[in-house]
């Protein structure tokens, strides 16, 4: 089957309540009869601007937030609930990134937490994995990326698998200008695919999209989407500029019309 082409703008800790909304419109401008599907996580305080631009210009362009509490409500401070995201109009949702492993120091537990709620309050999850430099010297990248996805998936049904979508991101190579070769990363879906198929089974394995971030720009992301199991990307510092998101979605599009 088809694995839809996917792209997600992670904006990270970046823009204001100006420049967000400009930025939404831009992509959605750009990307006015493109068909693919694309998120944006823009920072929680512009979730609602952001929708509501988008909203505006008619876009397909999707919302989604870049992180979500593991509890529904309550005395939780400074925390932000599955449903609250969906109330502001989001239908995704980041989970794992590496800055939230290794900066904020989140672990597999609590990600997988993260997860079962996600699914349960109805929203996409691109759960985030992938392995520092440290780990991929020693060869650990598969282990690493099957833990993080054993870990992860746990408990989560096969129902929802539709909802889900596996982003390999080596952490060396996340905002770091160095991103892995193609033949590198298409090696990694390979094995995380086989990985889906043990947890789950072969459907899972063929049918669930696995997409690659870190450092993608306009100039490398053709190679890297061209790969037969890459299905798109997560985009971080390269999506704050429109002209170069556009143009990596557009990479992608390229994929679609040639398969
Ligand atoms: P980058 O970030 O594109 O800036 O490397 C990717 C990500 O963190 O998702």
């Amino acid at each position: 089957m088809q694995r839809a082409f996917f792209v997600g703008g992670n904006w990270k800790m970046n823009m204001d309540s100006a420049t967000a909304p400009e930025l939404a419109r831009a992509v959605a401008e750009g990307l006015a009869g493109v068909d693919a599907e694309v998120v944006v996580y823009p920072p929680f305080p512009y979730l609602t601007a952001v929708r509501d631009t988008l909203h505006a210009t008619k876009s397909g362009v999707r919302l989604g937030g870049q992180n979500l509490s593991d509890e529904l409500k309550g005395a939780f401070t400074g925390e932000v609930s599955g449903p609250m995201l969906k109330d502001c109009g989001c239908r995704s949702v980041l989970i794992g990134h590496s800055e939230r492993r290794h900066v904020i120091g989140e672990d597999d537990e609590f990600i997988n937490r993260k997860v079962l709620r996600a699914f349960e309050t109805g929203l996409q999850v691109v759960l985030c994995v992938g392995e520092t430099l440290e780990e991929r010297e020693s060869k650990q990248t598969n282990a690493v990326n099957e833990r993080q996805l054993r870990h992860g998936l746990k408990g989560v049904p096969k129902a929802v698998l539709e909802r889900l979508i596996i982003a390999y991101e080596p952490v060396w190579a996340i905002g770091t200008g160095k991103s892995a070769t193609a033949r590198d990363a298409q090696e990694a879906h390979g094995q995380i695919r086989l990985v889906l198929t043990e947890i789950f089974d072969e459907d899972a394995g063929r049918s669930t999209r696995v997409i690659y971030g870190g450092s993608v720009k306009a100039a490398n992301a053709g190679e890297l989407f061209a790969q037969p199991d890459i299905d798109g990307g997560l985009i971080g510092g390269a999506s704050l500029d429109a002209e170069e998101f556009v143009a990596i979605v557009r990479a992608g599009g390229e994929k679609d019309a040639a398969a």
